[in-house]
């Protein structure tokens, strides 16, 4: 299977936050694969769109931070056990809750996140926590306009994992993301409509022909509101 890097037409980004600079490596760890895409003008328009509408930063938060955020995600989940059987099969080996109020330093991060993807919009005021057991996958989807804006960001903790978005039109129009734990990733536009997003499985998650090693995995989700847009 040939899969052109993309890196060759992703400018380097950064955004000065506010406790550090925040620079975007998605152009390093995306790759675009079109072997079986049926229209060539879709492709190229694919090509730019995701160096402006899909952006990670790689070690977003240090191994302390880390720890901490686990500690607080794991007391939440205390008394919660893994489900198997999501009434519609999109998602498998998963707990979840949501918060709206943290540890000041976790608040701390929280903040920085929506300051650094949001930028003033408003956004949900709950963090969606997903933990994800190791045999656990989220099948393809988008994710419905009625609850979530443009934009979607999430805070990869504890395993790094493989992220798979797919063109509604052209399914033979594939991108692989490769988060690492400790990096946030952004999907927006055009990558949060008009692509499925998916997180692989443990058995299928390869990056560059190479098995990733997917544990469990927690996610911290953050979303924009549909209102911003109207
Ligand atoms: C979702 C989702 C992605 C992630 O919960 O809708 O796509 O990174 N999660 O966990
Ligand atoms: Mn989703």
């Amino acid at each position: 299977m040939l899969r052109i890097p993309v890196h060759c037409i992703t400018p380097r980004r950064s955004i000065s936050g506010i406790a550090n600079t925040v620079i975007n490596t998605a152009h390093v760890h995306l790759t675009l694969d079109t072997t079986h895409a049926t229209c060539s003008k879709r492709v190229d328009e694919v090509k730019k769109c995701v160096t402006t509408d899909l952006l990670l930063y790689e070690n977003f938060i240090n191994p302390t931070q880390h720890e901490t955020l686990m500690k607080e995600v794991d007391r939440s989940f205390r008394r919660t056990k893994y489900q198997y059987d999501h009434w519609d099969g999109a998602i498998r080996g998963f707990r979840e809750t949501e918060k709206s109020r943290w540890e000041p330093e976790n608040e701390e991060i929280i903040e920085i996140i929506r300051t650094i993807v949001f930028a003033g919009e408003p956004s949900s005021p709950l963090t969606h926590v997903l933990d994800l057991a190791e045999d656990g996958y989220i099948a393809p989807h988008v994710d419905s306009v009625k609850f979530t804006g443009s934009t979607i960001t999430g805070l990869n903790l504890l395993s790094s994992a493989v992220m798979r978005f797919v063109h509604n039109e052209d399914k033979g129009i594939v991108v692989d993301l490769m988060l690492p734990h400790m990096s946030l990733y952004v999907m927006k536009d055009t990558v949060r409509y008009e692509f499925t997003h998916e997180v692989l499985g443990k058995d299928v998650s390869y990056w560059n022909r190479c098995p990733v090693t997917r544990q469990r995995r927690v996610s911290l989700l953050l979303r924009n509101d549909p209102m911003a847009e109207r």
